[in-house]
């Protein structure tokens, strides 16, 4: 059997390895292209830090789901999530992440999601308002940072049962501090030294103090509006930390309100905007999109929830454009991966796009056709190449939310709106930017009001 040694992989110096090759906010695509370069398997060093990074679907899935047993999530993440106050479900590992997950899973399965939809159309409602202003205003929309007050109004209505409504808000809202989280932690992962330990950054600093805050908020609503059962994520942590013996603590019920605002937040909005851009840029594709949604009342669960040609293009951009490129893993024992020996806590790096790009795997396989997607239109199962909620006992949790998220903004949009323009800073194609999730950059949405609209959101509407 091969050793890490034996394996191909980019040339590093002595101390720094490869550390001055990556630049880390282009991390994946130079990832990405090592392993063109090296195979579906190879290694690198971020300074002392041997990485053994996959890229073949196949072996990427298998280890994934080789959880919580024989991979978890990386220590220094767990490490990282402790000190900045989001220890919850997604950086735990072992006993704790076994505690947790069955209650989220609850949070956010498919039937407490349908009975959130009234309050998903109101959101909705607001939303439209806020684009409907900037429509006739004719100014350009800050595409993500819209997007992002959506997607936290979502997230702590349905997990908090907190109207916080940053949609209307002009004051300080919630997102200037969850922005500031993912850049940091992101930095921190990839140091080759915790400096931040002897350097303590004020500035990130203020905003966890801040996020804290507003955690406890939360946490503070909801012991006053406890019921029985819960009704939400959040009644149902506390109440479980009330139970003698549950094993949770105020940490844990804390950790994952964090944890639940910051994975709820970019990661969908960050899709949502590639979808846009995508579809502005593909017009028979926008065309056929407007077209399914212009037929669907926008107040009633099972026809947004199903619009199949809006589901093709939610999986066409993220096979293209996965939010999460990368997914760190490290083995809890040593173990074998792809015939390579991998001892026990080295670092695995999932490249999670390479396989979904890859053009023995799919037709023209760089080109936006979310057609491929329709059932009969491909051969084998795309899904089982393009992972872009992961694989396994890990599988993201708020799924079923995100894509009826999506699916409810590409319907108001695209019946109520014309989109006038998408556009980058500088004109060209829009830049990736890793940090944690992977974003588009400086998109600005330019919108016209349709002369009449054709769905109406609400009946009441
Ligand atoms: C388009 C939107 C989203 C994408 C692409 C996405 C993607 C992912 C991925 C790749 C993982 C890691 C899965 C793995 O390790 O196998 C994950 C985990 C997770 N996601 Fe999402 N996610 C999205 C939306 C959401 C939303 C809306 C929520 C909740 C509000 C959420 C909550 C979580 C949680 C709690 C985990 C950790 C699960 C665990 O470790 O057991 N995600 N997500």
């Amino acid at each position: 059997m091969k050793r890490i040694a034996d394996l191909p992989g980019p040339r590093g110096l002595p101390i720094l390895g490869n550390l001055l090759q990556i630049d880390a906010s282009s991390l994946h695509l130079i990832a990405e292209k090592w392993s063109r370069q090296y195979g579906e398997v190879f290694r690198f060093r971020i300074g002392r830090r041997q990485l053994v990074a996959l890229a073949n679907p196949e072996t990427i899935a298998a280890v994934l789901r080789e959880r919580p047993d024989g991979f978890h999530r990386t220590e220094r993440l767990s490490a990282i999530a402790r000190e900045m106050g989001f220890n919850g479900v997604f950086s735990a590992n072992g006993d704790a992440w076994r505690r947790q997950r069955p209650m989220v899973m609850a949070g956010f399965d498919p039937a407490h999601i349908k009975s959130y939809f009234p309050m998903l159309v109101n959101v909705t409602e607001r939303f439209s308002r806020r684009w409907q202003r900037a429509a006739a205003a004719g100014t350009a929309i800050d595409l993500q940072a819209d997007l992002m007050r959506y997607t936290v109004d979502v997230t702590a209505g349905l997990a908090f049962g907190s109207d916080i409504n940053t949609l209307e808000s002009e004051e300080d809202v919630i997102q200037a501090h969850l922005d500031k989280i993912f850049p940091a932690l992101f930095t921190r992962l990839l140091a080759p030294v915790p400096y931040w330990r002897w350097f303590p950054d004020r500035k990130v600093e203020r905003h966890v103090v801040a996020l804290r805050r507003a955690v406890e908020g939360f946490i503070a609503q909801a012991r006053a509006r406890m019921s029985n059962p819960p009704r939400n994520l959040i009644e149902a942590m506390i109440a479980a930390r009330d139970t003698p013996g549950s094993g949770l603590t105020d940490d844990d019920v804390a950790g994952n309100v964090l944890t639940m605002l910051l994975a709820g937040e970019d990661t969908t909005a960050n899709t949502l905007a590639w979808m846009i851009y995508l579809l502005y840029r593909h017009p028979p594709a926008l065309a056929r999109a407007r077209d399914e949604v212009s037929r669907v009342r926008l107040d009633r669960y099972e026809e947004v929830s199903a619009l199949p040609f809006i589901d093709a293009c939610i999986n066409e951009t993220m096979r293209l454009k996965p939010v999460a490129p990368i997914l760190m893993l490290q083995p809890t024992r040593d173990t074998e991966i792809a015939g390579v020996q991998v001892p026990k806590k080295t670092l695995v790096m999932c490249l999670m796009r390479a396989g979904a790009i890859d053009g023995r795997r799919f037709a023209d396989a760089k080109a936006f056709e979310p057609a491929r997607w329709l059932s009969g239109a491909q051969a084998s199962s795309p899904k089982r190449v393009s992972m872009p909620f992961g694989a396994g006992p890990r599988l993201c949790p708020g799924r079923y939310l995100a894509i009826l998220e999506m699916k409810m903004v590409m319907a108001m949009l695209l019946s109520r709106y014309e989109i006038g323009s998408v556009a980058t800073p500088d004109g060209g194609e829009a830049r990736e930017h890793l940090a944690f999730t992977m974003a588009p950059v400086g998109l600005r949405l330019r919108l016209a009001e349709k002369a009449r609209a054709s769905a109406p959101l609400a009946r009441s509407a």
